[in-house]
């Protein structure tokens, strides 16, 4: 598990957009899984200045979104449909048929999650996994006591979040009381995850998904299973972080291995 400690929320997005674009170039036809939330968005704005002034190519990439209230119209302002599109898709060469967002009105929402799980698989799986974290160390819509094996599916969300979510939506009311997300195993299926927090009203989850106990009771804890795994911090949600110097440490003594053998 790499962490990276960098000074703002600024740095974060153009740090996650580096590794991002570094994969695109890599690999066109790469497969991005992509988070909304108010964490991710300078990244996205990165991204789209990658795109109109160095000509990051999108167009063989596919992207996979991992959630969405229910029930919403993609339409509605507040749909992780219209954040994808208005934020990202809109401003880059990206075949929208190739960016997957799961369908807020789906009349059936538990067929509907399995075809979302096999448009994953028929594309190769999820390359490169963007991840935000909530206040109370969800993933996705993956709410405390989520299944680590849980797939695709309809979930219902805890007080706390729609609360936490209240503040883009008119009135508390108005938030949907469902959402439809990716499972925690969808999620560690992903080649290689990216989680960004900023600000310390993260600095607790943060600290329990990286130095805490593996529980579902914090679903960001099972990052710790998967094999590739970078959080991306700034200074407030890197606070309570108690291995902070040793993290630091890894790093600086990894690049200079890095350097001593290029
Ligand atoms: C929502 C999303 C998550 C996101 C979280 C944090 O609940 N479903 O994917 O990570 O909020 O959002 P923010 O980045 O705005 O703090």
């Amino acid at each position: 598990m790499e962490v990276i400690v960098l000074k703002d929320a600024e740095s974060v997005g153009k740090e996650a957009a580096r590794m991002i674009a570094e994969l695109i170039r890599r690999k066109p036809n790469a497969v991005l899984g992509l988070a909304t939330g108010s964490t991710p968005e300078p990244c996205y704005a990165e991204l789209v200045r990658m795109h109109k002034e160095e000509g990051l190519d999108f167009s063989q990439v596919t992207t996979f979104n991992l959630d969405e209230y229910y029930p919403i119209d993609p339409r509605h302002e507040q749909s992780y449909r219209y954040y994808m599109d208005t934020k990202l898709f809109n401003h880059i060469n990206i075949n929208k048929a190739n960016t997957y967002v799961p369908y807020g009105l789906a009349p059936d929402p538990d067929e509907y999650c399995c075809w979302y799980e096999e448009q994953i698989k028929r594309a190769g799986g999820i390359d490169l996994q963007i991840l935000g974290i909530g206040h109370n160390g969800h993933i996705a819509f993956n709410e405390p006591g989520s299944s680590f094996a849980s797939r695709t599916r309809l979930i219902v969300l805890t007080a706390e979040t729609i609360k936490a979510n209240s503040r883009f939506f008119e009135r508390e009311e108005d938030v949907p009381r469902y959402a439809l997300t990716m499972g925690m195993g969808t999620i560690l299926e992903a080649r290689k995850i990216v989680l960004l927090a900023t600000g310390e009203g993260k600095a607790d989850a943060v600290a329990a998904a990286i130095e805490g106990p593996i529980t579902t009771m914090c679903p960001a804890s099972a990052l710790q299973l998967h094999p590739d795994v970078t959080f991306i911090l700034d200074e407030g949600a890197a606070s309570k972080l108690k291995r902070r110097d040793y993290y630091e440490h890894c790093r600086k003594l990894l690049s200079e291995l890095k350097m001593k053998r290029a």
